[in-house]
C-alpha cells in the first residue's frame, strides 16, 4: 500500500524560497544534517541542545541514565528552575516585550510584558508559600483559559510544586478522582468563567468534587474572583487577591533537579481510570523550546497563537512553557471560536497581526462548515496577511481540510506543520520543519530531529516502508513521560510491552511510511482510545460510567467517523429491565447522556445510544467490538460471524434512538 492510496492527495508543496531563507532550519540538507548528528552521537546531540537552550544553576555532567530502563533519566545531576528559564532569563534582555496578549470572551484585551508576568508569578508563588506547600507537593489547577492559569502553573514551577491542570470541561467526579490520585494538597480555581457570552460556574464543581469524599488531603482552595458569580464559601477557601495582598513581588526560584516532576497531566488509556502522565523539568522544557524553534520557526517579531486550553498537553507545551521560554509574544484567548460568530479566529488574527497560528483539525472543519452556511464569516473577509506559518495538532487532518486551511487561511503562502505527538511525548515527534520539509496534505511527514520513530510489526520487527504497522519510538528522548504517577507497573506495560521486546516505546497509533519518501501517515489509535474533537477518551471509561448508572446492566462503546469531530461516541447499552422503546427509550437516552456528562464531563457524552437485549459476544463471552464498529458506521456485516453466540441481537443494535 502506498501513502497515496490512504491519502487521496498526492500534491507536494515545497517551502517557498523566502521562507527557506530566514528559517531556523533552512532546507532539507540542514534537516538531514541534524538527523545525521543525532544518529552519530545520540547523547551528544541532546546534551549540546540542553546546554545551548537551558539556563542551568548547576550544569549536568551525565546526559542519559538507562540503568533502570524504561525509567530513563536525562541530565540527572543538573539543577535548574523552569520558571526562571521562562521569565528571569528575559529580565535583562526583553523586560518590556509583550509576553501575553490576552483577549477575553467579550473581546476586551490586556497586555502583559515579561517583567509584569515575572512579578505576577513571583507574587503568586509567595502567596502559595504561605499555604504550607512544600517542594514536591501536588496542586490541582482548575481555571478557565487566561493569564492567571499561566501564572498559577509558573508559580508552582517556581517553588517546586507539581501542578496537575484539570480541563474546565471535566466534571466534579473527574476532579475528585484526580485530586485523590495525585494526593493534591491544594486546588486553584475561579468563581466562574466566561464562555460564548455566558457566565458559567466553575468553583461549584470543586466543592462538589471534594464533597464526594477521599479528598481530606486538600488543605486549601484558592479562588480567583473572575466573574463575581455568587459561590458557596468554605472554611478552607481563600481568595486569590487576599492570598497575594501585601506579598512581595519577587521570589527566589527554587532550584530543582533536572528530573524533578514539573507536572502530572491525566489522560485516557485503553483500560481503567485516566493515568497521571508525569513529566520532568529539564528534558520537558528543552523539547518545548526546541520545537518552538525548529517546528514553529519562532523569530523575535512573531505573534504566536496556540488555541489550545492549558488543560491539555498542547496548552502546557505551547502556551505556558515553550513560548515563554523562547521569549515570544503570544495570544491567550478565553472564548470559543464561534462567538460572537464563527469568524472570531480570523478577526483575532487580523486584529493582533498573528504570524503563527496553531489549532486543531476539528476547529478547522467546523469553521469550514460555518463559512459554507454563513459566507460573511469565511476567512477571505479578513486580512490574514500577517500569517506566515500554520500548525495542526491533536488528530489526523484530512487532505480536504488541509487544502482549505492552506488556501483559505494561509493564502497558499504559509506552510502547515501537521504536528503528531501525544501527552506522553511532551512535544512534537513527527512534523514538517516549515523551511525544509516538502509538505504532503494529510501526512505529518518526517521525524523531528533526534526522535527515533518508526513503524514495526506486532513482534517489534521493522516493517518495510509502504507497509502499515505500529508506531514506536526506539530510543528514549528527553521530553518523554517518566512514569504514570502511582502506577509504575502500568507505565511499563502500557508503553514498553514485552511483545515488542520491552525496549521500545509503543505510541498506541497505527502508521504507515510512504514507500518513496518515508513520510508518515497516522492511521489512528490501535487501542480503545477515541479521539473526539481532538479530545482523548477511553471507551472503557465511558463504559464504566454507563454501568455505574442504576438502570444499566452492560455497555460497550465504540467510535464512529464524524465529519467535524473526527470521531463520535456510540454506546450500546443493555438495561437491567426490558429493552426500552419509543418515548421511554428517548427518556433513558437523555438520562444516560446527562449521567456520563456528570461522571466524566460533557465531552464524553455519547452521541448515539442503542439498546439491545444483549451485546454480540463470542461463545466465550467476549464482546465483538469489530461488529459494533461496523454497525455504528451503518454498514452491513459481511465478515464471518460464525463465532457469534447470538446473531439475532445485531438487528436490534442497528436501531438508533433519535
Ligand atoms: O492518536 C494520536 C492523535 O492524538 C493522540 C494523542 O492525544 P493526546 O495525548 O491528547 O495529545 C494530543 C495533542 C498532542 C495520538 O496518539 N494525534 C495527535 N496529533 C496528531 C494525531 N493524529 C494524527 N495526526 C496528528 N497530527
Amino acid at each position: 500500500m502506498s501513502i497515496e492510496s490512504v491519502l487521496h492527495e498526492n500534491r507536494v508543496f515545497e517551502p517557498s524560497a523566502d521562507f527557506v531563507k530566514n528559517a531556523n532550519v533552512s532546507g532539507m540538507a540542514a534537516y538531514n544534517q541534524l538527523c545525521a548528528e543525532a544518529a552519530a552521537d545520540y547523547e551528544g546531540f541532546w546534551a549540546k541542545l540542553a546546554r545551548e537552550l537551558l539556563v542551568w544553576n548547576k550544569p549536568f555532567t551525565k546526559t542519559l541514565n538507562q540503568e533502570n530502563a524504561p525509567f530513563y533519566k536525562w541530565f540527572e545531576d543538573g539543577e535548574l528552575n523552569v520558571s526562571a528559564n521562562c521569565l528571569d532569563k528575559h529580565l535583562n534582555t526583553i523586560p518590556n516585550k509583550v509576553a501575553i496578549i490576552f483577549e477575553g470572551d467579550d473581546g476586551a484585551t490586556q497586555e502583559v510584558t515579561y517583567k509584569d508576568l515575572y512579578h505576577r508569578v513571583c507574587q503568586f508563588a509567595n502567596g502559595l508559600k504561605k499555604l504550607n506547600l512544600n517542594v514536591g507537593d501536588r496542586v490541582i489547577i482548575y481555571l478557565p483559559m487566561g493569564i492567571e492559569a499561566v501564572v498559577a502553573m509558573q508559580a508552582c514551577a517556581r517553588i517546586g510544586l507539581i501542578h496537575s491542570v484539570v480541563f474546565g470541561g471535566f466534571s466534579a467526579k473527574s476532579l475528585n478522582e484526580r485530586i485523590i490520585d495525585a494526593g493534591a494538597k491544594a486546588v486553584i480555581t475561579s468563581d466562574g468563567q466566561f464562555r460564548g457570552g455566558k457566565t458559567l460556574p466553575l468553583k461549584s464543581a470543586v466543592d462538589e468534587g471534594i464533597a464526594m469524599g477521599g479528598c481530606e488531603v486538600i488543605e486549601k482552595v484558592v479562588v480567583l474572583k473572575k466573574t463575581g458569580l455568587e459561590i458557596a464559601w468554605n472554611s478552607n477557601n481563600i481568595w486569590w487577591h487576599d492570598l497575594i495582598a501585601n506579598v512581595a513581588d519577587t521570589c527566589e526560584p527554587v532550584m530543582v533537579n533536572a528530573e524533578h516532576p514539573l507536572f502530572l497531566l491525566y489522560t485516557s488509556g485503553s483500560t481503567g481510570k485516566p493515568k497521571g502522565v508525569q513529566h520532568s523539568s529539564a528534558g520537558y522544557l528543552l523539547h518545548a523550546m526546541n520545537t518552538m524553534r525548529w517546528t514553529f520557526d519562532i523569530h523575535e517579531n512573531d505573534v504566536f497563537w496556540c488555541t489550545a486550553d492549558v488543560g491539555w498537553i498542547t496548552g502546557h507545551s505551547y502556551v505556558t512553557y515553550g513560548p515563554l521560554a523562547m521569549g515570544a509574544t503570544q495570544i491567550i484567548f478565553e472564548g470559543i471560536p464561534t462567538y460572537p460568530n464563527a469568524g472570531r479566529f480570523w478577526q483575532m488574527i487580523e486584529k493582533h497581526k498573528v504570524s503563527i497560528f496553531y489549532t486543531a483539525p476539528t476547529a478547522i472543519r467546523s469553521l469550514i462548515k460555518a463559512s459554507e452556511t454563513t459566507p460573511e464569516v469565511a476567512p477571505k473577509n479578513y486580512n490574514l496577511s500577517s500569517l506566515r506559518l500554520l500548525g495542526s495538532v491533536g488528530e489526523p487532518i484530512n487532505p480536504e481540510a488541509w487544502m482549505w486551511y492552506f488556501e483559505q487561511v494561509g493564502g497558499s503562502r504559509c506552510p502547515i506543520a501537521d504536528t503528531f505527538w501525544q501527552t506522553e511525548t511532551g512535544g512534537h515527534v513527527i512534523t514538517p520543519l516549515p523551511g525544509a520539509t516538502p509538505l504532503v496534505p494529510g501526512s505529518c511527514t518526517l521525524p523531528f530531529p533526534g526522535i527515533d520513530i518508526d513503524v514495526v510489526d506486532e513482534t517489534g520487527k521493522d516493517v518495510p516502508w509502504g507497509t502499515g504497522g505500529l508506531l514506536v519510538i526506539k530510543k528514549p528522548w528527553p521530553s518523554m513521560i517518566r512514569t504514570i504517577y502511582n502506577d509504575p507497573e502500568r507505565y511499563k506495560t502500557s508503553y514498553y510491552p514485552v511483545d515488542l521486546g520491552g525496549k521500545i516505546y509503543l505510541a498506541g497509533d497505527g502508521a504507515i511510511r510512504d514507500a518513496k519518501t518515508g513520510n508518515f501517515t497516522i492511521m489512528g489509535r490501535i487501542d480503545d482510545v477515541l479521539n473526539v474533537s481532538g479530545h482523548r477518551l477511553g471507551t472503557m471509561e465511558i463504559e464504566s460510567a454507563l454501568v455505574a448508572n442504576h438502570l444499566v446492566a452492560e455497555a460497550a462503546v465504540v467510535g464512529k467517523p464524524h465529519d467535524v469531530k473526527g470521531e463520535s461516541v456510540v454506546a450500546y447499552v443493555v438495561l437491567k429491565g426490558p429493552r426500552p422503546e419509543g418515548d421511554e427509550a428517548k427518556k433513558i437516552v437523555a438520562e444516560l447522556r446527562e449521567w456520563v456528562g456528570k461522571e466524566i464531563g460533557p465531552i464524553a457524552k455519547p452521541d448515539e445510544i442503542r439498546f439491545g437485549d444483549n451485546l454480540p459476544k463470542t461463545r466465550s463471552g467476549k464482546i465483538m467490538r469489530r461488529l459494533l464498529r461496523t454497525l455504528a458506521r451503518g454498514e452491513e456485516i459481511t465478515s464471518d460471524i460464525s463465532t457469534l453466540d447470538n446473531p439475532a441481537i445485531l438487528e436490534q443494535l442497528k436501531e438508533v434512538v433519535k
